[in-house]
């Protein structure tokens, strides 16, 4: 039986202990019962935790996931990322809708169901993708799929007697190596660590010179040695986060090293912890990922049970640590670290100002290591082998193995890793490309690089990547593929900072016009006026780096851009005349003088 709202946030409240830093998920537990928001909910959230109403709201309102207005019943967001887009998405919503006769964006009136899209979901190598009441994934949707999916809706089939091929999600490794050839570990990694001494495999860490896999390329010994001498105030201990929230367009390793790793992910977290004497442990998994969470739930109560979480560790004294799973509600800026822990907090996701940095007071004020989750496997390697077994991979720079989320135009899509330094044009043999024109290298906020640059290497010194690799061949619109990116940027920028909450507007709206064939050689110098005025004056690295796809396409992609400039001369991008219809109408004025245009 279901639960009324009421007592839903009362249970959620005494699960969480009435803390304060657990809003986030208190709304998420709340939401599951309820569907969606109401004020009076939000009221009794506030009430419970000792906050005023407006902060619970303006924390909820922040999250693309929480509704404050209804949802159906049945609420299915398509993934909106390039890859969906390229294998027919828009199609498929359209038809979708018209079967739940519905418009999108909009509940039906029986409330039923409503269709909208989301960003990407992860799923690049297996979309079209489609979030179900942001629990459930289905993969690989096509015009049979969404007959039938309109059929089990109507007939308000229960989602867990759906097809289970439909929510299948395949790990696709096409090429493994150290990470991914290496069976989980299971207390390996850390039996070494105890053994040689926590100093002993930080200078290890150093050694193997691995810097960071979340984009950045941060040295990760440097990262855990500075939170390790960072002052510890009474009563407080220096926390172990993992960022699991995989947000970057076109990227999905993660996702497969949770599925495929998670012993060996929590196990690299368990490492660093004994390194820097660390009690508690987090892990941020997106939103999109909830369909993980009961496995990755598993795996942490196995970890407890053989004695490698919990106290005393491995039988060490004083050895106590354990780990938490955050389920994130839809907001990409989450991933940047220090807004992911203002979201662990169980605030909106705003960039913090820094310094202080996390590493001095992160979680809670808290000395805190945030690193991502590709970063904690190979961690957890070099405790178990050694630096010279790691180092001896890659090149001088760049040591080790990485992973790459390959999709788009493609035989092979799906996860390759390689040593660092492999060629574009390796990669791009391997997963079976032909007549490729660009590859999109780190997603949105990476290098977007045309042919001619395929002999380039992924590695920091040369193409620095996140780990999306997305594919276009010559059949694909590159202004299209830039124009995709800035709504995505658009849509995610948080608000906080007037360059990038206004910037990212104007560049999608400068694309808009050019998409719909109104454009000039001033909105071209527009364009690239606003590219130049966002770098140097945004908060985050989200707005620095949402106009780099548009920068890259700009110099190699010219003539998708010079066809669409038709017009010899500015030709303003919206009818302000008819924009001041609904005025004319409210004065009741029609006549020449009520318009712009003043007929003789
Ligand atoms: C807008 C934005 C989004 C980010 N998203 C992620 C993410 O999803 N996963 C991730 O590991 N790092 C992400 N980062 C980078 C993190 O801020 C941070 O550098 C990283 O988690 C550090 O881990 P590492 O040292 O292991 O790379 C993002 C950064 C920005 C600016
Ligand atoms: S750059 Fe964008 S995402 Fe970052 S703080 Fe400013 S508005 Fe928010």
């Amino acid at each position: 039986m279901h639960a009324t709202p009421a007592a839903a946030v009362t249970r959620a409240l005494r699960q969480h202990r009435h803390r304060r830093d657990a809003l986030v998920q208190i709304l998420r537990a709340v939401q599951e019962h309820t569907g969606w928001l109401p004020r009076p909910v939000l009221a009794q959230v506030a009430q419970g935790l000792g906050l005023t109403p407006a902060v619970v709201e303006g924390v909820a309102s922040f999250y693309r996931f929480f509704h404050l207005q209804p949802v159906g019943r049945y609420h299915l967001l398509w993934s909106d990322h390039i890859t969906d887009r390229m294998r027919g998405s828009r199609a498929l919503a359209q038809a979708l809708c018209a079967r739940l006769e519905l418009a999108p964006g909009q509940v039906r009136a029986d409330a039923l169901a409503s269709v909208g899209t989301t960003s990407c979901t992860g799923l690049a190598d297996q979309g079209p993708a489609l979030l179900v009441n942001q629990h459930q994934v289905l993969t690989r949707m096509d015009g049979e799929r969404v007959r039938q999916l309109a059929d089990l809706v109507l007939g308000q089939v229960p989602v867990p007697d759906w097809p289970a091929e439909w929510m299948q999600v395949d790990d696709n490794i096409q090429r493994a190596d150290v990470l991914l050839g290496s069976p989980p570990l299971r207390g390996e990694a850390l039996q070494a660590t105890v053994g040689r001494g926590a100093q002993a495999t930080l200078d290890a860490l150093e050694a193997s010179r691995l810097r960071g896999r979340g984009g950045a390329g941060f040295a990760t010994a440097r990262k855990w040695a500075l939170c390790r001498a960072a002052p510890l105030a009474a009563g407080a201990t220096r926390v172990v986060v993992c960022n699991a929230d995989e947000g970057e367009p076109g990227t999905f390793k993660d996702r497969v090293l949770l599925q495929r790793q998670a012993d060996t992910v929590f196990e690299g977290m368990t490492v660093a912890a004994r390194l820097l004497g660390a009690r508690q442990g987090l892990m941020y998994l997106r939103g999109e990922y909830r369909f993980l969470l009961a496995s990755l739930q598993a795996v942490l109560a196995r970890r407890r049970a053989r004695g490698l979480l919990g106290r005393h560790i491995l039988g060490c004294a004083g050895f106590d640590f354990d780990i938490a799973i955050h389920v994130g509600a839809g907001a990409y800026v989450c991933g940047e670290e220090s807004a992911l822990i203002e979201s662990l907090e169980g605030k909106r996701g705003t960039p913090r100002i820094r310094p202080p940095f996390p590493v001095e007071q992160g979680y809670l004020g808290q000395p805190t290591i945030v690193n991502n989750v590709e970063t904690f496997c190979a961690a957890a390697r070099i405790a178990q082998h050694g630096d010279a077994w790691w180092s001896a991979r890659g090149t001088q720079h760049s040591s080790g193995t990485r992973l790459h989320s390959v999709s788009g135009d493609c035989a092979r899509p799906g996860i390759y890793e390689y040593p660092l330094g492999v060629s574009v044009a390796q990669v791009l043999h391997d997963c079976g490309a032909h007549a490729t024109q660009a590859v999109q290298v780190g997603g949105p906020s990476g290098t977007c690089i045309a042919a001619p640059e395929f002999d380039r290497r992924l590695c920091f010194e040369d193409l620095p990547t996140a780990g999306a690799f997305t594919v276009f061949d010559r059949s694909r619109d590159m202004f299209e593929v830039a124009h995709s990116f800035a709504r995505f940027f658009a849509h995610e920028s948080c608000g906080f900072c007037t360059p990038c909450r206004v910037g990212t507007q104007l560049v999608l709206r400068r694309m808009d016009k050019l998409a719909a064939g109104l454009g000039s050689v001033w909105d071209r110098a527009e364009l690239d006026g606003l590219d130049a005025l966002m770098q140097g004056t945004t908060h985050c690295g989200l707005g620095a780096s949402s106009t780099r796809a548009l920068r890259d396409t700009l110099q190699r992609f010219g003539p998708a851009y010079a066809r669409r400039l038709r017009q010899h001369s500015f030709v303003p991008g919206f009818d302000l005349d008819a924009e001041l219809e609904s005025a004319r109408r409210a004065t009741g004025r029609d006549d020449a003088h009520a318009h712009l245009e003043q007929h003789e």
